[in-house]
């Protein structure tokens, strides 16, 4: 079996904001697959609803055969699905090591494990010199390593990203790219939302686009930069830059 997750028909309102409605799509092994849309199209509640920080309303979420919808947070990381939050929150004084340690705890109880786990995880992401740094003096794009790291130490199949290249300066985002790409290289499978069109178009296999919670497109690279909804999308919308 080369499909790695299916979601079918997942829907999550907030009140009368349709977050998220009749979305469905797979991803398949080792694939990157690009999630787009435009502010508030519902990209970070997907990811909240396929890791169990939020209950869909309806639909199923199906990782490797095992239907894992409505599973806990921790059960759910467990399994092997990693993840990177939109608003950074390391602790600001645990130093680096510490930080991504917590990632590595989420899989095993025992310290010396966890140290030699987050270590793997920090030379990974290039930051071995900073371990001891405390998290508040690292730059963003630093910190966004930090991130990396802290999912990779869960040890994911699956890992979606949340705004890797967001909010950090352009002469950071060829590195954060490489790092996305050497993920996949070790097999992990990726989901990556991302504003920057340039970088998805880039790294992307096929590309999922939402607006208004809603798909509106799902393919190849190219097929999804054309399509007229997508177009329609982001006419005269600052993310298209
Ligand atoms: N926990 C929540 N409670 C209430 N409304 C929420 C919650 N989370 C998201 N929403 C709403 O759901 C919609 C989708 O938000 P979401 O954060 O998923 O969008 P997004 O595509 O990630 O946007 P952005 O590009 O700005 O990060 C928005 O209208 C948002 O205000
Ligand atoms: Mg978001």
């Amino acid at each position: 079996m080369t499909e790695l997750l299916k979601v079918v028909g997942l829907s999550k309102r907030f009140g009368g904001v349709k977050a998220n409605e009749d979305i469905s799509f797979d991803a398949r092994k080792g694939e990157i697959l690009g999630i787009i849309g435009p502010n508030g199209a519902g990209k970070s509640t997907l990811f909240d609803l396929l890791t169990g920080y939020q209950e869909p309303d309806s639909g199923t979420v199906v990782l490797n055969g095992h239907t894992i919808t409505g599973m806990r947070p921790d059960r759910i990381s467990r399994m092997g699905v990693g993840r990177t939050f939109q608003k950074l929150k390391p602790f600001p004084d645990l130093t680096l090591i510490e930080n991504v340690m917590v990632g590595a705890l989420a899989r095993t109880s025992n310290i010396r494990e966890a140290r030699d786990q987050a270590l793997e995880a920090i030379a990974f992401v290039d930051l071995l010199a900073k371990r001891h740094s405390f998290a508040r003096e690292l730059s963003t794009g630093q910190r966004k390593r930090l991130e990396l790291a802290r999912a990779l130490a869960t040890g994911p199949r699956l890992l979606l990203l949340d705004e890797v290249t967001g909010g950090v300066d352009q002469k950071t985002i060829p590195g954060l790219i490489d790092l996305v790409q050497a993920l996949r290289g070790r097999g992990i499978t990726i989901l990556t939302i991302e504003h920057n069109m340039q970088v998805v178009m880039e790294v992307s296999d096929r590309i999922l686009a939402l607006q208004f919670g809603k798909r509106i497109a799902f393919g190849l690279p190219d097929a999804v930069r054309s399509d007229p909804h997508v177009v329609d999308a982001y006419l005269g919308s600052a993310d298209a830059a």
